[in-house]
């Protein structure tokens, strides 16, 4: 067969359907794109609080084995502060949890936890540990005296 157009009329007919067929799809694309842009952000908003609840699991169970037996199962808090108490979770920020955490209160028996300061935990288990008390925050009970439990 000779280089040139073709005359074969199936050839026309053929590469026509697949020309029909790209057009098609790529109007459809056109049309999906502002569906895409109207999913997006609350797909990406589903993501982070389903990031942020699997990261309070965690620190949750690492609160019970570190934790709790001072604070309480569920930070109500016993021979130490109470610390699911709407007082304390307003007025303190995840970085100040998470030093508190890290460095302890020298001279109380609350220890330093960070591996850095000689504790058992990784930052990131620290970040778990303030993520569960934040997710606390919610239906934390108003708890004036939450210092002496
Ligand atoms: C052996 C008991 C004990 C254990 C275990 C313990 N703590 Fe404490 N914690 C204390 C005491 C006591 C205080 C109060 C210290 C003070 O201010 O005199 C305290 C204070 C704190 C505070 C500061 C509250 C404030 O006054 O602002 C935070 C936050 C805290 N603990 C978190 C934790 C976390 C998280 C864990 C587990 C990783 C933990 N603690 C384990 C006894 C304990």
């Amino acid at each position: 067969m000779a280089y040139g157009y073709s005359t074969d009329p199936e050839l026309d007919r053929s590469t026509n359907r697949v020309m029909t067929l790209g057009a098609v799809l790529l109007l459809a694309m056109a049309a999906a794109f502002p569906l895409y842009l109207a999913y997006e952000p609350s797909a990406r908003e589903d993501a982070r609080a389903e990031q942020l609840s699997s990261l309070a699991h965690e620190g949750e169970s690492i609160w019970a084995f570190n934790c709790a037996s001072c604070h309480g199962d569920d930070g109500e808090g016993g021979s130490a502060p109470a610390l699911n108490a709407k007082q304390f979770l307003q007025s303190a920020t995840d970085e100040q949890i998470q030093l508190l955490i890290a460095v302890g209160v020298p001279g109380s028996a609350m220890g330093a936890y960070s591996q850095d300061f000689g504790g058992p935990l990784t930052s990131e288990q620290i970040k778990a540990i303030s993520t569960f008390l934040r997710s606390l925050e919610d239906e934390a009970p108003d708890f004036p005296n939450w210092r002496n439990p």
